[in-house]
This record gives C-alpha cells, sequence and structure tokens, in this order.
C-alpha cells in the first residue's frame, strides 16, 4: 500500500484535504485485531463493559468488539469540548451519559485519540467515581508529547505525531468519519 497518498477506498472523495497516511487502513485493521486478542486474554475471567466514548471511537469500537472472544458488553457516552476548535478546552461537558450501572464492573474506556489527555482525566474520574471494578483505558492513537496530565493507558493502538489527523471516526466539523485509514488534514477547518 502506497503510504504517501490517499489510496484507501473510501478517502477518493476528499483527496485534496487529505495529506500523508499516518496509519492505513490495513495497519488499522491488523492493530485492532492484536489489541482484541490481548483484551480477550486479559480479561477471560471477567468480561469487560466496553464504554465507547462518541463520536470520534464508533469506528475503533465497532472494530474492537468484534475482535474480542468474550461475551462483553458495550455502551456509549457522548462528550464535548466545546465548540469545534481543533484543540481541547480542557472543559468538557457530557452530552449523553451511560445507560447502565458501573458498580462492580470491569470498564475498559475506548477512545479514539489521546490527545493533551483532558478529555481522558476527566472521564476517568467521573467514570471512577461510581465504583467500577477496575476502569482501564484502550486508546487507538496517542499524540506524541501532547499529554499535559499524567495517562496510564492500558492498550494503545499507535502512538502518532502530534499533527491534527481525520478518518477511522475522527473528524473535522464532522466529516471525514467514514475514511478507513487515518491520515493528516491539510484542507481549511
Ligand atoms: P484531549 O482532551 O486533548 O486529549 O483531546 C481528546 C479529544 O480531542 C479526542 O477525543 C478527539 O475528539 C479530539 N482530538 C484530539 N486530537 C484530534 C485529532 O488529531 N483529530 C481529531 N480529533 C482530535
Ligand atoms: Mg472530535
Amino acid at each position: 500500500m502506497d503510504h504517501h497518498s490517499p489510496d484507501d477506498f473510501t478517502a477518493h472523495w476528499a483527496k485534496g484535504e487529505l495529506g500523508e497516511v499516518v496509519v492505513s487502513a490495513k495497519e488499522v485493521h491488523d492493530r485492532v485485531n492484536e489489541l482484541g486478542r490481548a483484551i480477550t486474554e486479559d480479561y477471560a475471567e471477567h468480561p469487560p463493559l466496553l464504554v465507547c466514548v462518541l463520536k470520534g471511537a464508533i469506528n475503533f469500537m465497532s472494530d474492537l468488539m468484534r475482535a474480542i472472544a468474550l461475551p462483553v458488553e458495550v455502551d456509549f457516552m457522548a462528550v464535548s469540548s466545546y465548540g469545534a476548535a481543533t484543540k481541547t478546552s480542557g472543559v468538557v461537558r457530557i452530552v449523553k451519559d451511560l445507560d447502565v450501572d458501573l458498580l462492580d464492573r470491569d470498564v475498559l474506556i475506548v477512545e479514539d485519540v489521546v490527545d493533551s489527555g483532558l478529555t481522558l482525566n476527566y472521564l476517568r474520574q467521573y467514570l471512577g467515581s461510581r465504583n467500577p471494578r477496575s476502569l482501564e483505558v484502550c486508546a487507538l492513537l496517542l499524540k506524541e508529547g501532547e499529554q499535559r496530565v499524567e495517562q496510564s493507558l492500558r492498550y494503545v493502538g499507535f502512538s502518532i505525531p502530534s499533527d491534527f489527523v481525520v478518518g477511522y471516526g475522527l473528524d473535522v466539523n464532522e466529516r471525514y468519519r467514514n475514511l478507513d485509514g487515518i491520515y493528516t488534514f491539510i484542507g481549511t477547518a
């Protein structure tokens, strides 16, 4: 696969706005399956409740849950940093809360990308206060050198440079989520 131009089937309409391939569709697919196998081993005795952080983690959640060979349960939360800026404000608003009780559950937060870490930090405290048995994080992407809050991430798909990226759930103004690969964004936000 060519790693320097948008070449996945779903990306052709967006070509002018996409820069380099950061993670190809094939690399995403392979790594998500590896993560699924690791989670299957680690949680064999206690199948987790997967908590998807909408909307960016939808693609990841959808593939990851099918790569886990355990009776997992899933639930969804929606959070929003204020506005449509490409940098987080650190102020997180809960747009949709969970439906299920976390008491004594093994909760695994499924996140798209950890940038400053402020969103995740907030979520961890918020969910941790509901007394789960365990609370861990599975993040597809980790932006290198950007974390303003110390993070212990049990599972990370890829460490990537700090450029803004789109695709595989990640958006700019709600677009590009349906790309199979992950790309730098060079269009105008
Ligand atoms: P943090 O609070 O700075 O870690 O930002 C995390 C959230 O900001 C993610 O859940 C994304 O919704 C968004 N975000 C951060 N970096 C990117 C990016 O490169 N592309 C798209 N969304 C991003
Ligand atoms: Mg977003």
